[in-house]
């Protein structure tokens, strides 16, 4: 009866770390994350990443509908998630609504709630993090 009851909980404490482990790597953001760090992403040649290290400065592309890249607008995320695939990835344009696209719209748009205030610890730069300043 004991040996049973070790069993037990060895089996739903393992179910529960699958059942975690499993959930984290299916969050569109997570796999997004994978693409935007992954250099052979579109069958490009860089990562995103390498430009845009941990997405800095992408906080707000997920609340835009106008895009300056490179002299050239983009009138979508999609599009703007496109034009650097294309131009400065070196890679294929992909799909707007492919599960790729999504993925890595969900990753960008995450970086805009994770800058928010509220949002857990304050990202480095934001509103409220460290001293206040007095401007
Ligand atoms: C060779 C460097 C480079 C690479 C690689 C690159 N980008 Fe960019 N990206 C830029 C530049 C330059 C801009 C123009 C705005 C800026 O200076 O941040 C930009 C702008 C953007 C914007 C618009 C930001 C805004 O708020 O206007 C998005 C979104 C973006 N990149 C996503 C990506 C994604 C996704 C990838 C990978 C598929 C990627 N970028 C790869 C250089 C790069």
């Amino acid at each position: 009866m004991r040996t049973f009851k070790v069993l037990l909980i060895a089996a739903i404490a393992l179910a529960m770390v699958c059942a975690t482990a499993f959930a984290v790597k299916h969050l569109p953001e997570e796999r997004g994350k994978a693409h935007f760090n992954n250099p052979e992403f579109a069958e490009g040649n860089k990562s995103c990443n390498s430009c845009h290290p941990n997405g800095k400065k992408l906080e707000r592309a997920g609340t835009k509908k106008e895009f300056r890249i490179m002299g050239k607008t983009q009138n979508s995320l999609e599009e703007a998630v496109n034009f650097c695939i294309v131009n400065a990835n070196k890679g294929k344009a992909i799909p707007e609504d492919s599960d790729e696209m999504k993925d890595m719209v969900a990753y960008i748009k995450s970086l805009g709630r994770k800058a928010a205030p509220g949002y857990g610890a304050p990202a480095y730069g934001a509103p409220g993090y460290g001293a206040p300043s007095y401007k």
